[in-house]
């Protein structure tokens, strides 16, 4: 019996020793663990992704510091599939569906691609005044299209206030001010609100000469009404805008504002340019000529002066007071009193 309490506590002395610190050691290491192999296979890697890469998002310079771990976005685009079906037959979906369909479009109506790094940042800028479904549309196809476009965008449509006449390209230049308040965008896409792209390798990305976008549209049968067209949806960058000073502040009602901006990018010695008819296409939601946009008399006599006028009309002079500026997810509404004739 005495060899048998010798030998167990032999035993008892060597677990109490260097091994026993060992195994405790190894034990609490495997414990440790356990929650973080929990954390990798329940969470999916992208929404991990997202954490890391929101951490870096909140203020400007963050935003710097992500950018430069991304690779720059491709050329061109992968995901792109050409035509678009574009359809207005059904009613335009309701916001909250939209908004659950674009989960990564926030903050005004802002996207940027989460993978790469997009290789330029486009405000598309809106006109707007009581076409509530046609943004729904627009929404719908646009929103999907520009993501696919791998851009870093955002949609600010600019409501004028009131019943006064209608002015579509001070309502443009309202938009460009105010969504370089927001973000360092380096073009602008003037868009009107019932145009809807066809075929998504149309890319609204920063064009080396001012682009005009909608060259053909289903109502014209997809042929240039005229070679000097400027209308619809047109593309400028930052530098190119400045150095037209902007559009005109003077087109009350229907009409001119975009013939007088051709005159402003020829007179300023620069070229338009498109892309090829076959993926230049757009649909044209359609609708009445609604009141305080009736065609205004004095274009052309005021399209023949735009020379005279460039200088001292435009983003130098441009005056309007924000009634409301609200970030919605999709889309940010500048409400904006522009001082209308009645
Ligand atoms: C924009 O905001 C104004 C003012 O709040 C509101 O009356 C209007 O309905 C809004 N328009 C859109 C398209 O959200």
């Amino acid at each position: 019996s005495l060899e048998k309490n010798r030998t167990s506590s032999t035993v008892t002395v060597f677990f109490e020793g260097a091994v026993r610190r060992k195994t405790l050691a190894l034990v609490f290491v495997f414990i440790l663990q356990v929650p973080v192999l929990y954390y990798l296979y329940t969470t999916e890697f992208e929404t991990l992704y997202y954490t890391i890469d929101k951490q870096n998002i909140p203020d400007k310079p963050a935003e710097a510091g992500e950018e430069a771990i991304l690779p720059d976005c491709p050329e061109t685009p992968p995901d792109l599939q050409g035509n678009i079906d574009v359809s207005f037959a059904h009613t335009a979906p309701e916001i909250s569906k939209l908004e659950a369909d674009n989960p990564l479009v926030k903050d005004g109506g802002h996207y940027k691609p989460p993978y790469c790094k997009a290789l330029c940042k486009v405000a598309i800028v809106i006109p707007y005044r009581d076409r509530e479904e046609h943004l729904r549309y627009f929404l719908e196809y646009m929103h999907p299209t520009l993501q696919r476009q791998q851009l870093d965008y955002a949609i600010y449509v600019v409501n004028q206030a009131g019943t006064g006449k209608f002015n579509r390209a001070k309502l443009m230049n309202v938009g460009y001010a105010e969504s370089i308040k927001d973000h360092d965008f380096q073009c602008f896409a003037f868009h009107d609100v019932d145009l809807v792209l066809e075929n998504d390798k149309s890319i609204y990305s920063c064009p080396s000469s001012p682009r005009h976008l909608s060259a053909g549209v289903d109502k014209f049968n997809y042929q240039l009404p005229y070679s000097a067209i400027f209308g619809g949806v047109t593309e400028l960058t930052k530098e190119q805008f400045q150095k037209v000073n902007g559009y005109s502040n003077s087109f009350w009602g229907w009409g001119g504002e975009d013939d007088d901006m051709f005159n402003r990018v020829k007179f300023s010695g620069m070229n338009i340019i498109r892309y090829p008819m076959d993926i230049s296409r757009y649909k044209m939601i359609t609708h009445q000529r609604e009141k305080g946009n009736e065609p205004n008399p004095k274009r052309f006599d005021q399209i023949r002066r735009t020379k005279d006028t460039m200088a001292n009309d435009g983003l130098n002079t441009l005056e309007y007071k924000v009634v409301s500026k609200q970030k919605n997810k999709l889309y940010t509404n500048v409400t904006v009193d522009i001082m209308a004739p009645a």
